[in-house]
């Protein structure tokens, strides 16, 4: 009998596979396609303070093994989420992590101060790929300083919260962003949210996306999300004892085993979820059907097992 359980901190999982945020909406969207309690954990949507309606359209497009999305972070805002989503967060039987974005630090204190102390929820997640509009547009994922500050303020808010911090690729050394992250007093970090893009119609000579530029995920940026979470796990993870959620292009099981032996003790499935909603599924059996054929008692002897 292979042991499929993971534990984040108190955050106990049957399984290491969740659902990525922004991909799945806010949990019961899949109800009709899958069994969500099978899951490891799920994900929300980011949270703002104040309701969005995102981006103009064209707010997605597909690319050669993925897909460039500039949604803007739309969502029904922090009143609404709390007052029509979480009765039905409630009813959920796996562990719930609600992703959290804001315009400033001021956005993401308030909206985690009021989200941590829901019971329905496990920890946060920090989404510190959003443009730090009050300093003047630059992400706060993309400067040390930023994300310290950004992190220190809501683990300030939240003492007593799981904190996750969500990581962008788009800087030069992603394990400077992490190490800043955790001295500031994130738990857990996730990675990676999407890499900047640009598609052009040829035809009009027009960008393709509404906002212009957008994040690409799925397949294509896989061997650069796995080296990072690698990278992240040697200088960070490992020598401080911080676990991982890895993510991007996750398709099969092998896909997900290979963040695990990086790094990874659990794992989120985005894009591929809109192909296929049942292939959480198809990877938590695949998952299984690996240990046994290797004699691994336990999924979490295959963290960072890479030789
Ligand atoms: C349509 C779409 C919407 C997304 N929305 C969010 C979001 O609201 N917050 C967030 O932190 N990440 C968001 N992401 C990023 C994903 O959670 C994930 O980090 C990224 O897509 C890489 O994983 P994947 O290749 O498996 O999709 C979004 C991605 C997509 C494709």
């Amino acid at each position: 009998m292979v042991d499929l359980s993971v534990c984040l901190g108190d955050i106990r999982m049957a399984n290491p596979v969740m659902t990525a945020s922004g991909t799945c909406g806010y949990a019961f969207e899949l109800n009709d396609f899958v069994d969500v309690s099978a899951l490891g954990g799920f994900i929300t949507k980011s949270i703002t303070l104040e309701e969005r309606a995102g981006n103009p359209p064209q707010r997605t497009f597909e690319t050669a093994a993925g897909m460039i999305n500039a949604i803007g972070l739309a969502n029904v805002g922090l009143e609404r989420f709390c007052s029509e989503k979480v009765p039905l967060l409630d009813r959920m039987e796996i562990p719930v992590i609600v992703n959290v974005a804001g315009k400033g630090v001021d956005d993401y204190v308030a909206v985690s101060r009021r989200v941590a102390g829901l019971d329905c929820v496990a920890g946060l997640e920090l989404n510190a790929s959003c443009p730090n509009v009050k300093e003047g547009g630059i992400t706060f994922g993309t400067d040390p300083c930023a994300i310290s500050e950004l992190v220190s303020a809501v683990r300030k808010a939240c003492p007593e919260t799981y904190l996750i911090v969500k990581l962008t690729p788009n800087v030069t050394d992603i394990a400077q962003m992490a190490r800043a992250a955790v001295d500031a007093g994130a738990d857990c970090l996730s990675l990676i949210n999407t890499f900047v893009g640009l598609a052009i119609d040829v035809e009009t000579r027009r960008p393709v996306l509404g906002n212009r530029t957008g994040g690409v995920s799925g397949p294509a940026i896989k061997p650069m999300a796995v080296y990072m979470v690698n990278r992240v796990y040697e200088a960070v993870g490992k020598p401080l004892g911080v676990p991982i959620i890895a993510l991007g292009g996750i398709a099969t099981a092998n896909d997900a085993l290979e963040f695990i032996l990086a790094g990874a003790s659990a794992v989120c499935v985005g894009t591929q979820m809109m192909i296929d909603p049942n292939c959480a599924m198809v990877i938590i059996s695949g998952i299984e059907d690996y240990c046994r054929r290797h004699e691994v008692a336990s999924v979490m002897e295959l963290v960072g097992a890479l030789e």
